[in-house]
């Protein structure tokens, strides 16, 4: 039988991802999380003892990815827009639209930072991953307001004329409705002193990207000098309560 007849197994697939990881990083040999196998469907995690065994001569990689764009020593969060969030025209319009309507610096910020957790790291419940990303460097009603944009986009406010975005009917079916912690976190938001910061994320939203808008970081670097408290030991290295994460994002293939 023709050995592509029949489709990989999933361990057959495995040894062969393990096999071009290897190759790819020479010596070293990189790790999946667990969670990038649940992404794929897999309750799995990378065998430890298998894979040294299966590469006496290799060591795991601690480090730096080489497949990744380099990362300084002490990286910035300008760093990070540049070399780790894969997506950044959304963020940049979103700010851009903010500036254009005369928000001040924290509204601008806070869309500017929106949707890092999707950005550079997981979709789900992005709001909670990426507020608490940027707690201790913004003040504390950006990253009040990057948390609850994650239940308030859900929900419309006719005194800004902000509607169900029509997307949402699109990617989610028509009836789609926010799960109970959702609709808790809006009503809690709602009646909130800084509500209207969080909504303000969702008004300047973009939710169809226009290619042809012109947009660009450089217009934001000093917005975010003035804003963020970037660390000197740089973002990861700071000993803060999520260090760990921007460093998880520098090295996201590192054994322990
Ligand atoms: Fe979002
Ligand atoms: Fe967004």
């Amino acid at each position: 039988m023709n050995e592509h007849a029949r489709p990989q197994t999933l361990s057959e697939r495995a040894d062969e991802f393990e096999e071009r990881m290897m190759h790819e990083l020479g010596e070293r040999i990189a790790t999946r999380s667990t969670l990038f196998h649940l992404a794929d469907g897999e309750v799995t995690m990378d065998s430890g003892p298998g894979l040294k065994a299966a590469n006496p001569d290799k060591y795991f990689l601690m480090g730096a990815d080489p497949r990744l764009p380099k990362m300084p020593d002490q990286p910035t969060l300008i760093d990070f827009f540049h070399n780790r969030f894969a997506s950044l025209n959304h963020l940049l319009q979103s700010a851009t639209h903010a500036l254009k309507d005369g928000h001040s610096e924290k509204i601008v910020l806070a869309c500017l930072l929106h949707d890092i957790g999707v950005a550079s790291f997981i979709r789900c419940d992005h709001g909670y991953w990426g507020a608490q990303m940027i707690e201790p460097y913004v003040d504390e009603e950006v990253s009040w307001a990057v948390r609850m944009h994650q239940a308030l986009r859900f929900f419309p406010d006719p005194s800004v004329g902000y509607e169900y975005p029509e997307m949402y009917v699109k990617y989610f079916g028509a009836d789609y409705k926010p799960e109970p912690y959702i609709v808790a976190e809006y009503e809690r938001a709602r009646n909130h002193k800084w509500y209207m910061s969080a909504r303000l994320i969702c008004v300047n939203d973009i939710y169809s990207f226009d290619p042809n808008a012109k947009v660009n970081l450089d217009d934001f670097v000093d917005i975010i000098g003035r804003n963020f408290r970037q660390p000197e030991e740089g973002l990861g290295f700071d000993n803060s309560p999520s260090a760990h994460m921007w460093r998880t994002l520098m090295w996201p293939t590192r054994f322990l």
